[in-house]
């Protein structure tokens, strides 16, 4: 059975014999004719100035597999491949392969639940690298292991993915206890659970933390699903939730050189209504500016979703040991460090970033090929 054109006034209906019913106002199909777009970028050509608002075509009509539209004063006619314009009508989120949803988890998750790949087959192969992009994007936390004793071994992995995002903290990092610091991190401090860089106007996506030593006491890492503990608020505490999602936090980091502000939710949520993102960082808070009539209902449910965050139940707890990477959705998973002995040993983590954006891209390329 072939499907079925209805011309209306506003624009056509395709009924497809599977029951599928595609929409298409007109000025759509003119704004999306596929010779619009050009011929080696890929990119929208078209000027929608140049026809009415409420163009409506000469003649539209079903060729086999093709969808063919006549415009007036066009010089010739649109056609839509039936099977592309079934996938893309209007109303339906476009296909697309980065769009994996998050598995949330918990402490029941535990270290050996992490997912782990070799840094050699990430390096080498298409395949290997498409199936960890896949899964560090779905749980936000993964491992990469039996990187060589290098500070390039962890960056040629994060390179592998996309460029660098680059900070005030340089485009890669050293996390060692240093004698001047300028960040808790470079201290042998505890860090309690946080997201970085919260006072960045885009806080890095992915971070990249090779281990090339962990020999002093103490010093193990802990990592938390902040979509999880959301959603666990969300049910838990609405009111909470909402103002945390809609109540703006001033985050602020200075140094000698910089004084980096930014505002920002602690959660926010994407146009679907999931928890996209997590901003959560007490010691970059600045200082909290609300209406004093705020105030009260704001600290109950931040003070609430930071007791929540150290709640055992959805901690995961390891000790990275060298040739050790751990990466992490820096927007969603949380992380933490025990304090360390630097007088029992040395410690050193090499630190870069790759926003979520290069992440994507590299998922959707690797798609691509193996399609
Ligand atoms: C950091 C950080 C964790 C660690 O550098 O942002 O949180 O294990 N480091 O040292
Ligand atoms: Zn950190």
């Amino acid at each position: 059975m072939d499907p079925v054109l209805n011309i209306g006034a506003d624009g056509l209906e395709i009924r497809w014999p599977d029951s599928t019913v595609g929409k298409f106002p007109y000025i759509w199909l003119r704004d999306t004719d596929p010779s619009g777009f050009h011929p080696q970028t890929g990119e929208r050509a078209f000027d929608l100035t140049s026809v009415p608002l409420d163009i409506t075509p000469e003649r539209a009509e079903l060729d086999p597999g093709a969808l063919l539209i006549t415009w007036p004063g066009a010089g010739h006619p649109s056609r839509f491949d039936l099977d592309w314009i079934k996938a893309n009508r209007p109303g339906q989120p476009r296909l697309d392969p980065a769009d994996i949803a998050a598995i949330a988890w918990k402490a029941d998750l535990g270290a050996e639940g992490i997912p782990r790949a070799p840094a050699d087959e990430v390096m080498r192969s298409d395949a290997a690298l498409a199936h960890w992009l896949g899964q560090t994007r779905a749980y936000g936390l993964s491992i990469v292991e039996g990187l060589a004793d290098s500070t390039e071994a962890g960056m040629d992995v994060a390179r592998r993915v996309g460029h660098l995002r680059e900070t005030n903290f340089g485009l890669t990092f050293e996390v060692v206890n240093k004698p001047d610091p300028n960040n808790l991190a470079y201290t042998s401090d505890a860090l309690p659970l946080h997201t970085d860089l919260t006072n960045q106007e885009l806080p890095p996506g992915y971070q990249f933390l090779h281990c090339l030593a962990n020999e002093a006491e103490g010093g193990g890492s802990v990592f938390c699903d902040g979509v999880a503990v959301a959603e666990d608020l969300r049910a838990r505490d609405p009111q909470a939730f909402d103002l945390l999602t809609t109540v703006s936090v001033p985050f602020r980091f200075h140094d000698a050189e910089t004084d980096i502000r930014a505002r920002k939710t602690v959660i926010a949520l994407d146009v679907r209504g999931n928890v996209s993102e997590i901003c959560f960082n007490a010691h970059l808070a600045d200082i909290v500016d609300l209406d004093p009539d705020l105030m009260m209902p704001f600290y109950r449910a931040y003070r609430g979703f930071m007791g929540m965050l150290r709640d055992p139940a959805y901690a995961v707890s390891l000790k990275l040991g060298s040739g050790e990477m751990v990466v992490f959705d820096n927007r969603r998973v949380l992380h933490g460090r025990e304090a360390f002995n630097p007088a029992t040993g040395y410690r050193h983590l090499h630190g870069c970033y790759v926003d979520r954006g290069e992440w994507d891209s590299r998922i959707r390329v690797l798609a691509r090929k193996a399609a």
